[in-house]
This record gives C-alpha cells, structure tokens and sequence, in this order.
C-alpha cells in the first residue's frame, strides 16, 4: 500500500542546509515534522526560520545525536513517526580524508543507531541521502552515470554512505524474509544548489566548500577569492563538469519518493539533472546573478576530482515520474543570492 498523506515524518539533519529544505517542504505540504539535529554542523536558527515560515504547521525539534538510539526510539514512538528522512551526516570528501573515524562513525555508525531505533519503535519507512560520490571515478570515464555503474568510492566520505546503503539493504532484506515489512529509497544526489525561492531559508555551510555558496560569499567580501581547481581537463573549458540540482527540485524528489515507498520497495535513483555545467560557467552565472565579477584565481587540480560527473537521470524520471522543474542556473543562483545577500552573515 502507498502512503496516506499527511504523515508523521522524522527528518535528521534537518537544521542543515537540504534537511531544512526539505522539512519546510514537509510542513508546507500539511505533514507534522520531527527534527532531529545535533547542530554539529547545522543552526537552530535554521529551525526557528522554519517555524516563523509556517506558523500553522507542527515542527518538533530535538537537539540530539543520531547515535542516541534509545533517545530516538522514544522519539519516534511518542511522535508515532511514519516515515524517516535521514540526512544527518558528515558531508565534506577531504575531511573524510583527514578525519576517516568520524565519517564511518557518523555516516554509518549514526545510520546503524537510526536502523536500530526504526526497529524498535516499527517505523518501516526510510529514505536516505546518498551521494554520487558512492560512485568514485566513473568506470572507462563514463560521462553519464546510471544507477548499474560499478560503485567504487575514493574517500571515506564515499565509502561511508556506500557502506550505509548496503546496511539498509541488508536490514530490509531480513525484515522481508521474516514476514515483515521494510520500504526504503537511497536517493543519490549529485551537486545541490540553490535555496528557498523566498527566501525565508538558506544555505550556510562552515566551512563553505561548496561552489555556489563559495562564489557568493567571495562576491560578499567574506571569503578570500574563490580557487578553480584545475583548467586543464579534457572539457571544453578546462575546468571540471559536475551535475547541478536545484534544492527545491530535490525536495521534490523525496516527496515522489515517500508517495512511491510500498511494503517492500527498494529504490536507489540518482537525482540529478543529466545536464552538465562547468566551474567556469557556474562562476559566469553567478557574476550574471550578482551583476559583479566573482574574485577568483586558478590553481592545481585537486587529487582525486574527475573531469566530468553527470547523472543519467532517466531511471527516477521513469519510476517517480519526476523530472527537474528549475531549468537554468540562473534561477537556483538567484534564489541562493537572494537569502545570502539579505543575511549576509548567514544564521548568525
Ligand atoms: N549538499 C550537497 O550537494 C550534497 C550532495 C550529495 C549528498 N548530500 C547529502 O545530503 C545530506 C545533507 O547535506 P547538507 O549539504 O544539507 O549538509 P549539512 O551539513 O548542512 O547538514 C547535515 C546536518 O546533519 C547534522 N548532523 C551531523 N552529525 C549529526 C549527528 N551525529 N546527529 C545529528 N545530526 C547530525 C548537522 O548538524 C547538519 O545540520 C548529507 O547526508 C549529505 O551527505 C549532500
């Protein structure tokens, strides 16, 4: 059976940058959220934006670890959560390098104790962030990564959430054997971008890494100037091509996904767009954006980047009939500078 909406959601990580996204979604669409956020990395301004947003709606917040697992059965059985949307994670690729421990301990070791804890309280509904970079180097240098390409990832960041997704499929698998039930989605995003078309939340990141909010924050003054790694790949430019999707679109894709969750459904879909852009063309748009050059300088190229990363997004707009609404850029880098240029010190 689909689910019957509205429901009862628990979303971890949902005082960060996509989990708060996603939860307003949520709540915008009559759903009662649960938030579950230990602010490591994310801001409980973020969930105090949320509410002052949708002052109707029920946001729960519970400023507490993923690791806790007893904590979060309680959570779930008072709340009589229906479904998990788990992003809480540790989410930078050379982080992972230097600090190996705490991405295995949070990505996996978190995503185990959140298992353990739907299995106490009977919650049988997940969806999971997972990420391209499950993938590592595309096998042969595919530019266009469907869902049957070998996953071998080159940083633990990747092997982490790997790991994560197969935890789930195991656990699925012995539910379904012993006469139960267990749906889960494993959505593998490529690079998101963009924020709140109102502007009512955003993106704030720290450290920022990430290209979009970095372009902006060095246009603000409050970066120093953005560094192309790399104008030497074989790409028409000779920086690196990467997939870019709006934040608002994969919301959206979640929300497909919780409606398409029946009794034992296992999907693991790319969300991407299938269109390429490359660093120099993300920079350029931002400039179009903001009506500014972007300070920027070129350097080497950083081990371990390939030149091109690019979902095949053909599966998910088959099975969850979902497909990008945001069209260009432009319009995610604008929604991006519209929050970043009114709280110029992000949720400080
Ligand atoms: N941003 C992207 O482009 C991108 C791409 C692919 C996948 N993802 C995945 O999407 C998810 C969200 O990414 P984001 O960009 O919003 O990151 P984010 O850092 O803004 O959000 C992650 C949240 O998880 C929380 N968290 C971390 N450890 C926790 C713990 N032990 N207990 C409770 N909460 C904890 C942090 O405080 C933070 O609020 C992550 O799982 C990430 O791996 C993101």
């Amino acid at each position: 059976m689909p689910f019957q909406s509205p429901n009862r959601i628990l979303v971890t990580g949902g005082a960060g940058y996509i989990g708060s996204h996603m939860a307003l979604r949520l709540a915008e669409a009559g759903h009662s959220v649960t938030i579950v956020d230990n602010c490591f990395r994310g801001h409980s301004a973020a969930v105090d934006a949320l509410r002052k947003a949708t002052p109707n709606a029920t946001i729960a917040f519970e400023k507490i670890s993923i690791h806790e697992t007893d904590r979060l059965a309680q959570i779930m059985r008072a709340s009589q959560i229906d479904a998990v949307i788990h992003f809480a994670a540790l989410a930078y690729v050379g982080e992972s390098v230097e600090r190996p421990l705490d991405y295995w301990w949070t990505n996996l070791g978190g995503t185990l104790s959140l298992l353990k804890a739907m299995e106490s309280a009977n919650v049988r509904r997940l969806i999971f962030s997972s990420t391209c970079a499950t993938y590592g180097i595309p096998v042969g240098g595919a530019n266009s990564i469907d869902e049957s390409c070998p996953q071998h990832p080159i940083n633990p960041y990747g092997a982490a959430k790997l790991a994560a997704e197969h935890a789930i499929s195991d656990h699925q698998n012995a539910i379904l054997r012993s006469g139960g039930d267990f749906a889960y989605a494993a959505l593998r995003y490529f690079n998101v971008i963009g924020c709140d078309p109102q502007g009512r939340i955003g993106e704030d990141h720290r450290p920022e890494s990430h290209l979009v909010p970095s372009c902006l924050l060095a246009v603000l003054g409050r970066r120093e100037p953005l560094c192309i790694m790399g104008d030497d790949y074989p790409t028409s430019d000779g920086t690196c091509i990467r997939d870019y999707v709006d934040v608002g679109d994969l919301c959206a894709a979640h929300l497909a996904a919780l409606q398409a969750l029946t009794a034992c459904e296992a999907l693991r879909l790319n969300v991407g767009t299938g269109r390429g852009h490359s660093v120099l063309e993300v920079l350029q748009a931002c400039e179009r954006v903001c009506r500014c050059a972007v300070p920027a300088v070129r350097g080497a190229r950083r081990a371990g980047d390939p030149p091109m990363l690019v979902a095949n997004a053909t599966q998910i707009q088959r099975v969850l009939r979902w497909s990008p609404a945001v069209q260009t850029l432009d319009e995610s880098i604008e929604n991006a500078w519209r929050w970043m240029s009114t709280n110029p010190k992000g949720y400080d």
